[in-house]
């Protein structure tokens, strides 16, 4: 586990012109022997990787971004990691945006909306490592001019949502704020702070959803998330599920 406080200088960064996917380029530094809180972006990735097998499209304009990290906490901390990468980003988009912009909000687990369309993917993957370490990478994919075709949601970008902000400059931002919010996480009490402000920005909480789970889909209310950062589905009177991994649909 990470004992110590966090700050921005124990963070390294790599700023590559292309490569297949910044979540592979971390991973292989982590076999390589990388001690982690390293960042690598791209301008482009070849085949960047999406959730559940899906790719990723990654042309020249859009932020791709990916943060190694070693062995980042116990695991019964880790399943509110995901909560707090969304708090991070969310931080550093509201940064670029105009006032008077449409809302901008996460959806459970770690998406980012603008106006309800999808701005931004996260997808972390870990190993484990030959020497018994554990590698995660957190997989940030945000739109910042292009809008690439999902055929699941709609999208947006920073651009259409009237931000002048380039890649680079988004990237400062997120380095920043995901420093502050992972002091925070790692801080075993900072968990709380940290689902708290997800609540504040989360969208969806009291509406009707369904979740697609790998085997079936199940409709509810979105009651809200526990302090693991697990979904609460209402699916009749009095009876709540907890669901820890799925895609979320509204309406
Ligand atoms: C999603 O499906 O919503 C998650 C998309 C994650 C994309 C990012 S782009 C940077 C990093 N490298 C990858 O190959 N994928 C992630």
């Amino acid at each position: 586990p990470l004992r110590r406080r966090i700050s921005l200088g124990d963070f390294r960064h790599e700023a590559l012109s292309e490569t297949s996917s910044t979540n592979s380029e971390c991973l292989a530094r982590a076999r390589a022997g990388d001690d982690g809180f390293l960042w690598v972006t791209a301008e482009k990735q070849t085949s960047g990787r999406g959730r559940r097998g899906r790719a990723w499209a990654s042309e020249r304009g859009n932020l791709y971004a990916s943060l190694l990290l070693i062995d980042p906490a116990p695991m019964e901390r880790l399943s509110s990691l995901p909560l707090a990468i969304a708090v991070a980003v969310h931080q550093a988009i509201r940064m670029v945006l105009p006032p008077g912009a449409a809302p901008l909000e996460v959806k459970w687990p770690n998406d980012i909306l603008i106006g309800r369309r999808k701005t931004c993917g996260i997808l972390v993957e870990g190993e484990k490592l030959a020497d018994e370490r554990h590698a995660l990478v957190i997989g940030i994919g945000i739109n910042v001019s292009l809008m690439p075709d999902n055929p699941l949601y709609p999208v947006t970008c920073l651009r259409q949502e009237g931000s002048t902000a380039a890649p680079e400059e988004l990237f400062a931002h997120l380095f920043a704020s995901m420093a502050e919010v992972l002091d925070i996480w790692n801080e075993g009490r900072g968990v709380r702070e940290i689902t708290a402000r997800w609540r504040d920005v989360a969208c969806g909480i009291g509406e009707k959803i369904t979740v697609n789970l790998p085997d079936r889909s199940i409709s509810g209310q979105f009651a809200g998330i526990d302090d693991n950062g697990l979904l609460m589905l209402e699916t009749g009177t009095g009876k709540m599920m907890q669901i820890a991994a799925g895609d979320v649909f509204f309406g």
